[in-house]
């Protein structure tokens, strides 16, 4: 059976960049004003003085620098600290749609094919704008695409479940081509007056089209996808249509993103890596024989100990590509965004591993070889 193959790849990228010390200075004005307002109540010793965040720490812990947001007003507004987006009217196309299709223009563009000829979209992302319609179905709309349309949350990893879903279509003879989107607007489900976490994420759109091979004129062979879950509660967010349904109200500040960041990084790393290894070896590929290496970006530390795991050494500058400098985590779109910026130099024969990891716990391995 003809091996389904990635046509291209497109990114939208959002108008507004917030620097490290942008949000830093925003979240320990709102810690002053925290902490001035309930003196007294600290001096007694009935609640925790808040500590500042620092830019240094978090780019030592993280190597993130910078990120892009829908809306920065909002955020670096000590009294609001969340991106306003307004409410559009259901006649106008929504927000999360609007840039899920920029980022399909541009795949659609660097394919060069005929958007009659994909057959399925996948929405595949970690938040959703609403539960229904499906958010694919209205990107589908928007595109004039026909076929079927379908949302996909796995969190982090939703675009490789996304491409393995693809590819398996493409094999099944379900579709000729299948559009992948990754809206995410991360910043909506980002609480910024959590000292924690406040720096990790930023919003994006990618997109990938998976096609028969017959439909591409380059692209890049699937030598294989797989995927794995493990459940576990270290990555959390309980954000839900039954929230208004719990007698105690919305309750805890879980409905965000929560997470025991110590404890992801210790449990996800051996588990991509054994993923990683057993999924090379069980198709015989040699992992310290690939160009380059796209992992997930949530964490400079966790790629680079992952690179160093697979490649059997150090990396070599631009091996193992890291965008999260200047995106930050931007969920599942991370390793699509250091596939779509970073692949322009490789030869026909040459290989690569797409790879993602997250909540769920979830991971997906993709192997590419360039026609
Ligand atoms: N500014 C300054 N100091 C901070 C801080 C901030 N914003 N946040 C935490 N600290 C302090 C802590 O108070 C702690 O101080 P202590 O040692 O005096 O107690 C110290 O920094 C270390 O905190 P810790 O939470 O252990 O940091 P870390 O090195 O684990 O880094 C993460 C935090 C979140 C960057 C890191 O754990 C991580 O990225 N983990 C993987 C997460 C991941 O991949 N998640 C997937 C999401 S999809």
């Amino acid at each position: 059976m003809p091996q389904p193959v990635i046509a291209a790849t497109g990114l939208y990228v959002p108008p507004h960049a917030i620097s490290n010390q942008e949000l830093v200075d925003t979240f320990n004005a709102y810690v002053e004003g925290f902490n001035a307002e309930n003196a007294a109540a600290i001096a007694k010793g009935n609640i925790a003085a808040l500590l500042p965040s620092s830019a240094e720490f978090i780019e030592k812990a993280s190597g993130i620098k910078s990120r892009y947001v829908m809306d920065k007003t909002g955020i670096l507004d000590p009294e609001i600290m969340r991106p306003i987006i307004p409410e559009r009217p259901n006649e106008q196309l929504s927000v999360l749609a609007e840039m899920a299709v920029a980022a399909a223009e541009e795949a659609v563009a660097n394919w060069g094919g005929r958007t009659s000829d994909i057959g399925a979209v996948i929405c595949a992302a970690s938040n959703m704008q609403r539960p229904y319609p499906a958010m694919a179905v209205e990107i589908q709309n928007a595109l004039g695409i026909s076929g079927f349309a379908f949302d996909m949350n796995v969190a982090c990893s939703s675009a490789t479940f996304g491409i393995k879903a693809a590819a398996d279509f493409i094999s099944a003879g379900s579709a000729k081509a299948v559009l992948i989107v990754n809206p995410e607007i991360c910043s909506g489900h980002l609480n910024f007056r959590d000292r924690d976490s406040h720096f990790i994420f930023g919003d994006v759109a990618t997109a990938i089209i998976v096609a028969a091979p017959e439909l591409v004129e380059a692209g890049w062979t699937i030598l294989g996808a797989r995927l794995k879950t493990q459940f576990s509660n270290h990555i959390r967010n309980n954000f839900g249509f039954l929230n208004r349904a719990a007698p105690e109200g919305i309750g805890k500040p879980d409905k965000l993103f929560v997470q025991e960041g110590r404890k992801v990084y210790r449990e996800v790393v051996p588990l991509v890596c054994d993923l990683i290894i057993a999924h090379a070896r069980d198709i015989g590929l040699d992992p310290h024989a690939l160009k380059r290496l796209w992992l997930h970006q949530a964490n400079i530390n966790m790629n680079d100990m992952i690179g160093r795991k697979i490649l059997g050494r150090d990396p070599r500058p631009g091996e193992n590509v890291i965008i999260l400098d200047k995106f930050a985590n931007t969920s599942s779109a991370g390793s699509i965004i250091a596939f779509h910026t970073a692949n322009g130099d490789f030869a026909p024969g040459e290989r690569g591993l797409i790879c993602s990891f997250g909540a769920g716990y979830s991971a997906g391995t993709v192997f590419v070889e360039k026609r």
